[in-house]
């Protein structure tokens, strides 16, 4: 790390700590009032020298110095990178917009290369005319944008049994909130002739995508006729590769599952399809042995993204900024609770802007620490009144054979050091 990633910080933790001392004049003084700053004091090479000009980077990445905050997988998990997941930095991102570019991939036969001059969209089945549309036709359409988290069901999968992988960005990395732009699946439906008049509470939709895998689902048609979007663009631009280009389905506050990307067709059904991806995958299987099917909707949420094992405290006792990202599928999160001592007493976080709904919300508890060890835990509410349940809690309903849907309470613990360890509370 350059001197200049180091420096900064310090300098900047110094001013606030002068101005807080000067308010309270309670705050001990830190390393940086043992003497002058050369940072402060001389002229650096950045502000002597030209900067580079404005082609040298026609599309922007991050700085070097930002080149840790990666999406990274888990070798052991899958046997190969084409059916295989990765993760998003969480622990690394403020705010609530998941960049595409560090955005979770999870495939199932790989991203593929599809141009928007090939992209066809077939709508078919029970309609009065079954119709194709090419990308240009999409973009006739009025579109709408929303902000929505996609999260994988397999979110916090491998942590059912007890606590496995050391960071926020593997326990509960299969999440991404972007804002889509795009056209409610509604409008292309009623294009084709959707006889409104029906019966169409018992209709469903099967709809798949144009990869090998297609990832085939089922979605009943209220929710078909509901939010679901079906997008082009995330945050500004056209969706990446990796996750869809150049059109996928957005289905708000539901399982990432059925998020078909490159998606192709929509065929209207009278009854589920019973697809691979809806019945051997993406099932729940209880302590009974039996499976539960058609769990949707992603429970609220959360976790602490820092301090984690990934984003240790790197500063003594005094102010610490706790945060982390919340989130329900049933609508807005109303509340978050962070306990410094694994569930015994709980503080009411500061949301950083009043929850929306089937989106990420961010918290804050800004508090002072004292040094000592703590069992870190949050623990969401969303506007249905439902509460996030502890580990135990939830095994008790489902037992410990199941992979999806895991939204329990993660607790991190931070010892006197400052680095922190994934860990299970009884
Ligand atoms: N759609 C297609 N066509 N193929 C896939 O493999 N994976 C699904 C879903 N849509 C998949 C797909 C799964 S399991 C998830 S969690 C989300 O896409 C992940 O979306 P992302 O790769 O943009 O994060
Ligand atoms: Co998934």
């Amino acid at each position: 790390m350059s001197e200049f990633f180091k420096g900064k910080p310090t300098s900047r933790r110094a001013f606030l700590r002068g101005s807080a001392a000067a308010a309270a004049g309670a705050v001990t003084a830190g390393a940086a009032k043992a003497g002058p700053d050369p940072l402060i004091t001389e002229v650096q090479p950045w502000a002597s020298g030209l900067g580079e000009g404005v082609d040298a980077t026609p599309y922007g990445l991050p700085i070097e110095y930002e080149s840790d905050v990666v999406r990274r997988n888990v070798e052991w998990l899958t046997a190969d990178t084409i059916s295989s997941i990765n993760f998003t930095p969480i622990h690394a991102l403020d705010g609530t917009i998941t960049p595409q570019g560090c955005a979770f991939e999870r495939h199932h036969s790989g991203a593929i290369d599809l141009k928007k001059e090939d992209y066809r969209l077939m709508i078919n089945g029970l309609v009065d005319t079954p119709l194709v549309f090419t990308y240009a036709d999409l973009e006739r359409f009025p579109r709408e944008n929303h902000v929505y988290f996609c999260e994988c069901a397999a979110n916090t999968g491998m942590e059912w049994a007890g606590a496995q992988l050391n960071g926020a960005q593997f326990t509960h990395g299969m999440i991404h909130n972007m804002e889509y732009t795009g056209v409610p699946l509604r409008t292309l439906l009623e294009e084709a002739g959707l006889d409104a008049a029906g019966v169409l509470d018992d209709k469903w939709v099967y709809v798949e995508g144009a990869d090998a895998s297609s990832n085939g689902r089922s979605i009943p048609m209220g929710k078909a006729l509901g939010d679901c979007l079906v997008a082009f663009n995330a945050n500004g631009e056209a969706l990446r590769k990796e996750h869809g280009y150049p059109v996928r389905l957005v289905v708000p506050g539901w399982e990432g599952n059925l998020w078909v990307k490159w998606l192709r067709r929509v065929e209207v059904t009278d009854g589920p399809v019973e697809s691979r991806e809806e019945t051997s995958k993406y099932t729940d299987t209880l302590a009974d042995g039996t499976s539960r099917k058609w769990t949707w909707v992603m429970d609220a949420k959360s976790v602490i993204t820092s301090p984690s094992p990934q984003s240790p405290i790197t500063h003594g006792k005094g102010p610490l900024v706790i945060t982390g990202l919340a989130w329900s599928g049933h609508g807005a999160i109303s509340r978050v609770d962070v306990s410094k001592d694994g569930g015994k007493t709980w503080q009411t976080a500061r949301l950083a802007r009043e929850g929306e709904a089937k989106a990420l919300t961010r918290f804050y508890l800004d508090t002072e620490w004292d040094g000592e060890e703590m069992l870190l835990q949050s623990r969401a509410m969303d506007e249905t009144g439902y509460v996030q349940p502890t580990k135990a809690q939830l095994r008790e309903v489902r037992g410990e054979n199941s992979i999806y849907h895991n939204n329990c309470i993660q607790t991190w613990w931070v010892r006197p050091g400052g680095e922190a360890e994934n860990v299970e509370v009884s």
